[in-house]
């Protein structure tokens, strides 16, 4: 039991009344007051609405998370457990998080031990010296694609570039396949009509990657995959593959344009060349625990009847994982605004069986610390190009990301050299 009030009767899955609203204007405008106002009211798990109001439970305490994640028999991955889908209409937003598919996301037990094991020693045969040198070419060749300007959006022009290319590199991905799978996995993520094609031609390019792996087998992911005593079948490895791209890239990039942006906007950060370089660590690692990439997540299902944290919850309910909210946990995080200092134990990366497998942490760490530092590298006097409060988060209940991140810096001019980005095409 929290030290929090209680409601005076323990919620149940039937009622809406009282449900608090996980979507609108009241969200969208402060998310950590109403993480705050709904532990107060509720303690660390709150019925709430999803859009179309549609009844879920968000798990705000950090214990209750932990509770939940680690209990994979009580509060399961597979989403044809969810007793709403009768409610559910067919042009839902949220139906991309929740549609079923035969990848390793909704798998269980056994099964989802068997694929994500293979997904875990394929990212820990990713040699992390050769990974850091790629990524600190791609952050080279970003970069001098806007050097000369004097000006960038570093979320557009760099965060959002940066992690599909260490990723297409990973996946022994032929150069001249790459520009095609980076605009088309960043369509695919957006919401909009040419998703969902863009979505099919990202699963062709995959196919045609394991075809050509079958023939010219490399020191790379998929190859890995492929020879794995899982003994993957190609549409398995397809649909893997896919999950690893987009989780890779959206909380990665969002990982990279959080810490640029608390760097430039926190005196603590000040990016001097003597004191910018040796705080990238400790800006990622703040920004873990005060503006998580991945802010809610959908989840996990009841496999029974049962009861948390004085809530009655009825077989099939669908419990979403508030990870930002537990960040903030006063149970934890006694006194928000002390720095995070060294302490990883947040639950950014979920947690559990079906947390962000081992390694992927390291590898989006990697990813995003050698970037960032090469980017303060090369640009020592970066400086914010609008007031940081007219920075705008994106409108998302899930992902916590800036729209744009608007600099200036003293111009340089770079020679296209082939490979570059001045001379684009050649990665
Ligand atoms: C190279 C980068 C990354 C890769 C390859 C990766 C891969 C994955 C995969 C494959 C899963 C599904 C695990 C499963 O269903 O068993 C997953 C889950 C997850 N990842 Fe990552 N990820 C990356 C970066 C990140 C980052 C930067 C964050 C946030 C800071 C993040 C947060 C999560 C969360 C919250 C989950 C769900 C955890 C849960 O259900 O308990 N990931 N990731």
């Amino acid at each position: 039991m929290t030290d929090f009030q209680r409601p005076a009767a323990p919620a149940d899955s039937s009622s809406t009344s009282d449900r608090v609203r996980l979507y609108g204007a009241q969200f969208l405008t402060d998310p950590a007051a109403l993480y705050s106002q709904l532990r107060q009211q509720f303690g660390g798990v709150a019925p709430v609405l999803l859009d179309g109001d549609i009844p879920a439970w968000l798990v705000t305490g950090y214990r209750e998370i932990h509770q939940v994640s680690s209990d994979s028999q009580l509060f399961a991955r597979d989403t044809r457990r969810w007793n709403q889908w009768d409610n559910v209409p067919g042009d839902w937003p949220l139906l991309p998080y929740v549609m079923h598919n035969p990848s390793v996301m909704f798998t269980e037990g056994n099964e989802h031990r068997r694929r994500a094991g293979a997904i875990g020693d394929a990212l820990s045969a990713v040699d992390q010296f050769d990974l850091r040198a790629h990524c600190e070419r791609i952050a080279d060749r970003l970069i001098d694609g806007f050097v000369g300007s004097g000006q960038a959006d570093l979320v557009a022009q760099f965060a959002m570039q940066v992690p599909l290319l260490a990723v297409a590199k990973m996946y022994g991905m032929p150069e001249a396949a790459t520009p095609a799978l980076v605009r088309d996995v960043a369509i695919s993520l957006d919401v909009g009509p040419d998703a969902i094609p863009a979505y099919l031609r990202v699963q062709e390019a995959m196919g045609r990657l394991l075809a050509l792996k079958r023939e010219l087998p490399g020191a790379d992911v998929p190859t890995h995959m492929m020879r794995h005593q899982a003994n993957l079948t190609d549409d398995e490895i397809v649909q893997d593959l896919l999950v690893v791209t987009a989780a890779a890239q959206q909380p990665t990039a969002n990982w990279i344009g959080n810490t640029i942006r608390l760097m430039l906007t926190d005196s603590r950060f000040a990016m001097t060349l003597s004191g910018g370089r040796g705080s990238v660590g400790q800006a990622l690692n703040e920004v873990l625990w005060h503006d998580t990439p991945t802010q809610n997540f959908i989840g996990r299902f009841a496999t029974r009847d049962t009861q948390l944290s004085g809530n009655r919850l009825r077989g099939g309910d669908l419990l979403v994982l508030g990870l930002a909210a537990a960040n903030a946990d006063p149970h934890v995080r006694p006194d928000l605004s002390a720095g995070a200092q060294g302490n990883h134990a947040h639950m950014s990366f979920g947690h559990g069986e079906h947390g962000c497998p081992y390694p992927a942490p390291e590898v989006a760490d990697v990813i995003a610390r050698t970037t960032v530092e090469v980017l303060l590298d090369r640009l020592p006097d970066l400086a914010l190009a609008v007031p940081a409060e007219s920075l705008v988060w994106r409108p998302s209940v899930w992902m916590r990301g800036l729209e744009s991140l608007p600099v200036t810096f003293t111009p340089t001019y770079v020679s296209a050299q082939p490979g570059t980005a001045a001379a684009p095409g050649i990665w």
